[in-house]
């Protein structure tokens, strides 16, 4: 899989994608990365990408000429790829997201900066992502958690090929993930639970699953609502959640 970054700080990406278990991915040809300077697409001496907002209003605009060129270039040489742009305004990013992206063969990821970008250049977007309800000063960072989060999906990418398929949200459950220990057993006064050392693996499964539906009706009740869970599991939810109001 290619992934592909355009930006005006186009040497951001290479220290995280190059080190640890992406580092290796990357070596061992799990996918493949570029980065792409927009300013090597603007005509002026002073390699100009931003302007003023029509109708006035604090900050600047990426303009769209160096946009729509360098998508035009970059696009021209290979497979169609798939566009993809990052705003606070975007839909959510999420793991289904992720593993979509993962079927792709390549991925261009359009990073803005400063205030937003002129509208006309969502045109060229096949998706317009939001990592969260929160404002950055710009798309890199989001363009490095949606290619850390589906590049660990690729075939290859983690040592063990079971781990990212059990763990949270990517579980047809739709729970978070259980608690995990390891050693010591006994840390500080704080023990791991008994039934983890039993070696009785039918309790530690039961234990695993009624600790996933704590954890998320602590943490993330929204997602109980589409959890699957049997009606016994979605009493126990109710009865967690009610004792939570407590709080
Ligand atoms: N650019 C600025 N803030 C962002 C966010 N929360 N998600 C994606 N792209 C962004």
């Amino acid at each position: 899989m290619l992934f592909e970054a355009l930006s005006v700080i186009p040497e951001v990406f290479s220290p995280y994608l190059e080190t640890s278990i992406m580092g290796r991915a990357l070596r061992s040809g799990v996918f493949e990365f570029r980065a792409y300077d927009l300013r090597d697409w603007t005509h002026d001496r002073h390699r100009t990408v931003d302007d003023a907002p029509f109708g006035g209003g604090p900050g600047m605009l990426m303009k769209p000429a160096p946009i729509f060129e360098a998508l035009d270039d970059i696009g021209s040489k290979g497979p169609r790829p798939h566009v993809v742009f990052f705003s606070p305004c975007g839909t959510r990013f999420d793991q289904r997201a992720a593993e979509r992206l993962a079927d792709k063969e390549r991925v261009l990821c359009v990073c803005g900066r400063y205030e937003g970008i002129d509208e006309r250049v969502y045109t060229l977007a096949d998706d317009v992502f939001s990592i969260g309800d929160y404002v950055l000063t710009g798309g890199e960072l989001a363009a490095l958690v949606v290619i850390d989060s589906v590049v660990r999906l690729l075939p290859g990418a983690l040592g063990d090929e079971a781990s990212s398929v059990d763990e949270s949200f990517s579980q047809d459950s739709g729970l978070l993930e259980y608690a995990q220990y390891t050693r010591p057993s006994s840390y500080r006064g704080m023990d791991v639970p008994e039934v983890l050392l039993s070696g009785d693996h039918g309790r530690v499964a039961q234990w695993r699953r009624e600790n996933a539906i704590e954890r998320t009706a602590r943490w993330r009740p929204d997602l109980l609502e589409s959890a699957r869970l049997d009606p016994n599991e979605r009493a126990r939810a109710r009865e967690l959640m009610l004792e939570g109001e407590g709080d």
